[in-house]
């Protein structure tokens, strides 16, 4: 799958398909569905420096296009991860995958302290910084809307760990590019755009909320569109590489955001209505390059042409 390599310096990967955070356990969950050679990279769950319990329930609900989730970040805390997680991970690291931690804390100094344990483990091959879970601090986003906050966060790890850094950015923002220029600024290595849309539903009968907190995060086939225009203002405002995420389902979808500027995507809550999805999508991204004679990736990367096509 030479036409499928991926650079993400100073990595380099297979192919461009990971799954998304905490759509796919820590990955090996999965195993027997989804060869863990097959991903690009595996992206575990968010870990935190405490054992958390989540959100109280319903935590999910599925809308018409996608669905709400309001998980809370729910994970058995560091100590767990590095104990028994990391050590099963192992094997898929050994086989060629990147295995990314994805962390997340209340405070900056949580950040550093989960870098700076993670950091010393040589079977991670980056961190991936969730800036952005709307579904924790009530959904106020501390780090994902203050371009300085994130910035200072992207320094501070940057200073404690050698790892690489993928800064993950929330769509709730007014101007994304501001944020993508303050991490690449703080020294991320690249940016994973986006998290999920901030969202609610409500079942109008019994006048109650779908999820307990009210609001969740919306992901899915329906944020695909607003997915594709944050990593393009992403794309089009750094020069560190993009990784597209929301509502992607298929090797089009792939195509779509690589033309928009990315450089590998990863595919969440498509996992959940097609577990075998993510052991396919690499090769069948080959198969429609071959098939419509594109050489590699890297040529199709930020190649759109603004101005809209004559009807
Ligand atoms: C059930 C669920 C749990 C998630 N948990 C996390 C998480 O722990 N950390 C994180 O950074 N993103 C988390 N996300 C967000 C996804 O990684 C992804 O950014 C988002 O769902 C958009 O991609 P998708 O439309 O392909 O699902 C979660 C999403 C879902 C649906």
């Amino acid at each position: 799958m030479s036409r499928l390599v991926t650079k993400l310096p100073p990595l380099t990967l297979s192919n461009p398909i990971m799954s998304a955070s905490g759509t796919f356990g820590h990955g090996l969950e999965m195993g027997a569905i989804v060869p863990p050679e097959r991903l690009g990279a595996l992206v575990s769950k968010t870990v935190t420096l405490e054992p958390r319990p989540g959100n109280p329930m319903p935590r999910v609900w599925e809308t018409e296009a996608g669905f709400l989730n309001s998980i809370g970040l729910e994970n058995r805390g560091l100590e767990a991860y590095m104990e028994d997680v990391l050590p099963t991970v192992a094997a898929a690291a050994r086989a060629g995958t990147a295995i990314v931690t994805n962390i997340g804390g209340h405070t900056p100094q949580e950040f550093v302290q989960l870098a700076q344990a993670l950091g010393e483990r040589p079977e991670i091959a980056a961190l991936e910084v969730n800036l952005s879970c709307p579904n924790v601090q009530g959904g106020k986003l501390p780090f994902a809307t203050d371009p300085a906050a994130a910035r200072d966060i992207l320094a501070a790890l940057a200073n404690v760990t050698d790892k690489p850094l993928w800064a993950k950015l929330s769509p709730n923002v007014a101007r994304i590019d501001e944020m993508a220029l303050a991490v690449e600024e703080g020294g991320a290595a690249a940016i994973t755009a986006c998290n999920t849309l901030l969202g609610m539903a409500v079942d109008w009968r019994t006048r109650r909320p779908r999820l307990a907190l009210v609001r969740g995060g919306y992901s899915g086939l329906g944020v695909r569109p607003v997915a594709l225009r944050c990593a393009y203002d992403c794309a089009r405002a750094v020069s560190i590489p993009v990784i597209g995420c929301g509502g992607i389902s298929s090797a089009e979808h792939v195509l779509e955001f690589i033309v928009a500027g990315c450089t590998a995507v990863q595919v969440g809550s498509a996992s959940f209505s097609d577990p075998g999805l993510l052991g396919r999508l690499a090769a069948e991204v080959e198969d429609l390059l071959e098939r419509e004679d594109c050489p590699d990736l890297a040529e199709l990367c930020g190649s759109l042409t603004e101005g809209a096509p004559c009807a």
